[in-house]
């Protein structure tokens, strides 16, 4: 293996983190109605739910709290983030919102509204969950087009984030006047945190302009799918991530960003446009009701500093190279364990082919979110399904959809958990892995109607 590279940082402030007993656990998720996302933060040991706000800020940036400017309106830090876009992405028309959907739901409306078709549609490499709500919550149907590599998780393939080209040709020319934009998800969470080639980000957004149709970059993880850029294309192998950032984002037209990720902050989004400033104006319009106005989007002042701060610290080369490094150390862990993975191991996460681990889990019993509970009781590590309880029923059948995955995702926070961390959850994990044919799969006591995973309630069959 190469050498170990330790992080680029040391601690200057620690928080205490506790191990339960097996029996707390057990207790603590009945409780929790074998739901992990109903557990008391304080009974999980390493919280790997997501990797969305979890992040530790540098000092930099907790100075930057400290000069906050918290003016209702025009404040200080606006401007700073503002130019800040204008300088890492090259977007003139910044409004900053809460959280990254928040910038979906101010934006997509307008875009149904620009649609010249009757039965508007999205289309994407694969929608977020939040993304394809806020798409049927305009009124629009969300498609995906993801290349089938990715479905594959045995093999290797090094753009399995990619859209898959012919299909999208297909669709667009089916669908003729009703795309209202194509939404290149950077990197595509849901297929494991897997990067966009830099190929297939321009082929994407010249097909769409050849047919003026709007393209959406979902920037969540922007400089992870950079960096990616830089590892796996040799025409990239010397560039530095800047660069190669804007020129991801001179393929867009403007972009929504949930900045809890990449922009290393705790709260943050933003919907920016390139140079389209008609509508820019439309969608500061719906900032101002739903967000709030449109200098501070539902931020504190002291929050746009961070964000602008944790914007361009995201792109240092030591930082997303341990970042980046330490998820695949971890994924290598438990591929050295036969545990079976995503491969290769994504930006954000690995994730864990349930399908594979627990063949004998069918999906109405939700094998990946039966193996998360089984991780919790062995460990106390906290990880989420990403599979067929997370995308749920048809809403016109009432019929659950079939899911392309039956994944596990530990989600690796930002800056906050060392290499020990890691060998402990792959030790967990392949101690599970020894007892996999007496996991038992779920099935549910509370089934909400909507995005059913957060609150639902189980109990093992
Ligand atoms: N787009 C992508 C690709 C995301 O991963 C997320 C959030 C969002 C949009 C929405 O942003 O949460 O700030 O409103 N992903 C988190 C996750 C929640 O756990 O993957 P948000």
């Amino acid at each position: 293996m190469a050498r170990r590279i330790p992080e680029p940082f040391r601690i200057k402030m620690v928080e205490t983190i506790r191990q339960t007993t097996a029996e707390d656990r057990r207790q603590a998720l009945q409780q929790a109605g074998w739901n992990p996302f109903l557990l008391k933060a304080e009974d999980v040991y390493i919280d790997l739910l997501t990797d969305s706000g979890t992040g530790a800020m540098s000092d930099r940036q907790w100075a930057g709290l400290m000069m906050g400017d918290e003016a209702y309106a025009g404040s200080r830090n606006f401007h700073h983030l503002a130019d800040t876009v204008r300088e890492v992405f090259g977007y003139a028309h910044t409004i900053p919102t809460h959280q990254g959907r928040g910038a979906e739901q101010i934006l997509f409306p307008e875009l149904v509204k620009r649609c010249r078709g009757q039965r508007p549609v999205f289309l994407s490499n694969y929608h977020f969950d939040t993304t394809k709500a806020h798409v049927e919550l305009a009124g629009a149907r969300a498609v995906n087009a993801l290349t089938p590599q990715a479905l594959d998780t045995g093999t290797a393939y090094d753009w399995k984030g990619d859209f898959d080209l012919p299909r999208l040709r297909e669709i667009v020319a089916a669908e003729g006047d009703n795309v209202a934009a194509v939404i290149i998800t950077i990197t595509c969470n849901s297929a494991g945190g897997q990067p966009v080639s830099m190929g297939n980000i321009r082929a994407v957004s010249e097909l769409a302009r050849a047919h003026g149709i709007p393209v959406v970059i979902d920037a969540a993880r922007f400089a992870e799918n950079a960096w990616f850029i830089r590892q796996r294309d040799p025409a990239y192998a010397g560039a530095s991530i800047a660069s190669i950032v804007r020129e991801m984002f001179d393929c867009g037209d403007m972009f929504t960003m949930s900045a809890k990720k990449d922009g290393l902050v705790n709260i943050g989004g933003l919907c920016c446009f390139k140079d389209d400033e008609a509508l820019f104006r439309a969608v500061q319009v719906n900032c101002v009701p739903m967000e709030g106005f449109v200098t501070y989007g539902g931020l504190a002042g002291r929050d746009m500093e961070a964000l602008a701060i944790g914007l361009k610290e995201g792109l240092d080369d030591a930082f997303l190279s341990y970042r980046i490094g330490q998820v695949a150390y971890l994924g290598e862990r438990l591929r050295e364990g036969g545990v079976p993975i995503q491969t290769p191991t994504g930006g954000h996460a690995v994730f864990v082919d349930a399908r594979l681990l627990l063949p004998h889990i069918p999906a109405e019993q939700f094998p990946a979110h039966a193996l998360a509970c089984e991780l919790y009781l062995e460990g106390g590590v906290r990880a989420v399904e990403i599979g067929s309880l997370l995308l749920g029923r048809n809403p016109q059948t009432g019929k659950q959809e079939p899911s392309p995955f039956e994944l596990m995702r530990l989600t690796i926070p930002r800056r906050v958990y060392t290499n020990d961390h890691m060998d402990y959850i792959a030790d967990c994990l392949i101690e599970v892995k020894k007892r996999a044919g007496a996991v038992r799969g779920l099935t549910f006591e509370y089934e909400p109607p909507i995005l059913r995973h957060f609150m639902a309630r189980l109990r093992p069959v």
